[in-house]
């Protein structure tokens, strides 16, 4: 494995206790793309390896989980009956956005949304092979991270499941009680309002009762000892998030995901009667969706825990596509921007600019390592009654040269931007300064100036 010691001297950092040579890496991706039956343990390490040789500081290993011939007949005796209608065995992409509309959105029906759990009686030893072929050749400041889900909310076959992970090799444990795929699944609402599941993963339908994520989150950390995170929904919302998190701490998880992909809905084909537009799929169910339109809820979620929960430490994943998004997220507060979609989208040259930006960057700013800048963001999260607006301080103005009269800024809500002879001008008097005709112009004719 190739090392770039200056690169990795840079970018080193604490996480949850354990080091990292990096701070960035792949979120968690349950399956390699492809039929299952070609995805082999030593195709699947290739990938993770080449994240590593692409700047990864950490790998995810997510398919970990474990349960005993015993246990399943016990879990499964307790838990609401579950006829497996259509099994999906297969996922679906499909990408949606108009640049230049607001963001674009990566929709997909994810394998397995509801694996029998049969499989967990040997589903490990694939991938113990996966971390054997991992643990010859990693370096030592790259952890494995076991990522792994509670069968219906039954703490216990989380607690086997990371166990068997730890058995098996891995450095840190992720519960994941946040799969946003889950309430696409056929009977998803009466499991949730009734609090009674079937002995499936039911993701964020778990997750989203912070009293059941509490009782699974400490019966893994009281079981183990290695250092366990939990990866949350953007469906917990702010400020639910806050108290969820606390009591998270509280139960002495060391680390939040914040978070996993967003349950939603792809648009339909309004050209086709509202059919779905994926092609070869006969409906449109609630899905995940990734990438960037997750971003706007991310940097609230990391913001709002690392005001509200200092200690914790904050793994961040949902729509970063781009260097500066990694630096826009630990400004936040979170140590580990994880990219999920923009490699998807970008392959992982994603994570060779990202780690090259990250050092010229901390070499312009004069940052000496990555704690200089993580959370530096923090401290200017204000209640909005407490900011100083400078009213009345603050007008607009239009440059003539480059305005064109297209009309956008007085064709809305303002009272103070009139069209004269073609073209806006502002009546100073009326203007309060508010950046409305900034944000609007498509020609970047106007501009705030802070009056003397
Ligand atoms: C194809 C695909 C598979 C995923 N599999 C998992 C998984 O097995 N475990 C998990 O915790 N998250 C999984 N996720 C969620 C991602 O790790 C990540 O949290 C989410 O996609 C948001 O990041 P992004 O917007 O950068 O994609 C998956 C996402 C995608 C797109």
């Amino acid at each position: 494995m190739p090392d770039n010691p200056k690169l990795n001297e840079r970018l080193a950092l604490n996480f949850a206790g354990l080091r990292m040579r990096s701070p960035i890496g792949v979120a968690p991706i349950g399956m390699p793309a492809g039929k299952k039956a070609a995805v082999t343990p030593e195709s699947h390490a290739e990938i993770l390896f080449k994240h590593v040789e692409a700047g990864a500081g950490f790998v995810y290993v997510p398919g970990t989980e474990y349960i005993s011939k015993e246990m399943l007949e016990e879990y499964r005796a307790q838990s609401r009956p579950r006829e497996l209608v259509k099994k999906p065995s297969d996922s679906r992409w499909l990408k949606v956005g108009r640049p230049g509309h607001g963001a674009e959105a990566v929709y997909h029906i994810v394998f397995p949304a509801t694996e029998p759990p049969e499989r967990r009686l040997t589903s490990y030893e694939k991938w113990g092979k996966v971390i054997d072929i991992l643990k010859k050749k990693l370096p030592r400041d790259v952890p494995i991270i076991g990522s792994l889900m509670p069968l219906a909310a039954f703490p216990e076959t989380a607690v086997a499941s990371a166990k068997k992970a730890i058995e098996l090799g891995v450095d840190m444990i992720e519960v994941n009680i946040s799969k946003g795929s889950s309430p696409g699944i056929a009977g998803a609402v009466e499991y949730y309002l009734e609090r009674d599941y079937p002995l499936i993963t039911v993701g964020s339908l778990v997750g989203d009762h912070p009293d059941l994520a509490v009782k699974v989150a400490a019966a893994v950390v009281k079981a183990v000892n290695v250092p366990v995170g939990v990866k949350i929904s953007p469906e917990t919302g702010f400020p639910r998030l806050v108290g969820l998190v606390r009591d998270l701490k509280a139960v002495g998880v060391k680390y939040i995901q914040a978070f996993n992909h967003s349950p939603t809905v792809a648009p339909p084909d309004i050209y086709n009667g509202g059919r779905p537009r994926w092609s070869f799929v006969d409906g449109n169910p609630f899905v995940g969706t990734s990438g960037e339109v997750l971003r706007t809820t991310l940097y609230k979620d990391i913001a709002a825990i690392a005001k509200f929960c200092p200690g914790i430490d904050i793994a961040a994943a949902g729509g970063l596509m781009a260097p500066e998004h990694a630096v826009e997220a630990m400004m936040l507060g979170a140590r580990l921007p994880q990219f999920c979609t923009g490699v998807l989208l970008q392959g992982r040259s994603l994570l060779r600019n990202t780690a090259e930006f990250l050092v010229r960057f901390m070499d312009e700013q004069g940052y000496r390592s990555v704690d200089d800048f993580i959370g530096q963001g923090v401290q200017y999260i204000k209640p909005m009654d407490h900011l100083e607006m400078n009213t009345d301080r603050v007008i607009a103005e239009v440059n003539p040269a480059r305005c064109k009269g297209s009309g956008v800024c007085t064709d809305s809500i303002c009272v103070a931007m009139v069209r004269e002879n073609g073209r806006a001008r502002i009546k100073a008097e009326d203007c309060s300064g508010c950046g409305l005709c900034v944000v609007a112009c498509p020609n970047q004719a106007i501009s705030l100036r802070l009056l003397a």
